[in-house]
């Protein structure tokens, strides 16, 4: 196999970080693989905003945890996220979602029916990137929740990022911190040739 997809195999979530801050050339780099990712009609009408501020990254990931699970009763919702493959995403004792990252990425793009399909398409040349330059990485959803509260759309102004975009996502960098996980097996049948 093609050690380039060799390498995408083994990617990980990850959510357990070492809180030595990233590296800069190497940041530069996965910001770069990042500014690289295809978008609809090449409008490279896109903002990911770097925050290494862990007060901010804190509130935001608390934020974004308590969106996850609100209005949910946690016991009757135990291992929903991955009945099959537990992960500590089900640890209800963990009120940061974004798990104390040291550098948080929020990934806005054009609003418009291209928008997350552009946001993703980021998010997954990052997550790739760290994970060949051997850091641990973690996509993170419902971002557009997180940033349409007070304190989300206060931080979108002092970041001067334009009112016309999207939050479509946050991605987590940092030194992974124990093990490395397991590997995920791939469902049967998800391949249809016509
Ligand atoms: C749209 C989307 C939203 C996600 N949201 C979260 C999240 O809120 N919290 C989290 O810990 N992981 C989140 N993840 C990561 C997934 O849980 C993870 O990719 C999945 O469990 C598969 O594991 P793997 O990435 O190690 O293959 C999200 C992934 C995607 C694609």
């Amino acid at each position: 196999m093609n050690e380039i997809i060799e390498k995408m195999l083994t990617r990980h979530a990850i959510r357990r970080f070492q809180q030595r801050q990233v590296d800069n050339e190497i940041l530069d780099q996965i910001l770069t693989a990042g500014l690289y990712a295809p978008s609809a009609g090449n409008n490279q009408y896109s903002r990911i905003v770097v925050c290494q501020d862990s007060e901010i990254n804190e509130k935001l990931g608390r934020i974004s945890r308590y969106m996850q699970f609100k209005g949910q009763d946690p016991k009757s919702i135990a291992h929903s996220i991955s009945s099959e493959q537990p992960s500590i995403q089900d640890d209800f004792t963990i009120m940061n979602g974004f798990y104390n990252a040291p550098t948080v990425l929020t990934i806005f793009t054009r609003d418009g029916v291209y928008a997350h399909d552009d946001g993703a398409m980021i998010g997954e040349n990052i997550l790739l990137a760290a994970h060949f330059l051997g850091l641990g990485a973690c996509y993170v959803g419902r971002t557009g929740e997180v940033f349409a509260t007070e304190y989300g759309r206060t931080l979108w102004k002092a970041w001067g990022v334009p009112e016309d975009m999207v939050p479509v996502c946050n991605v987590l960098l940092g030194y992974i911190d124990g093990p490395f996980p397991h590997e995920k097996p791939r469902r049967e049948g998800r391949i249809v040739r016509v």
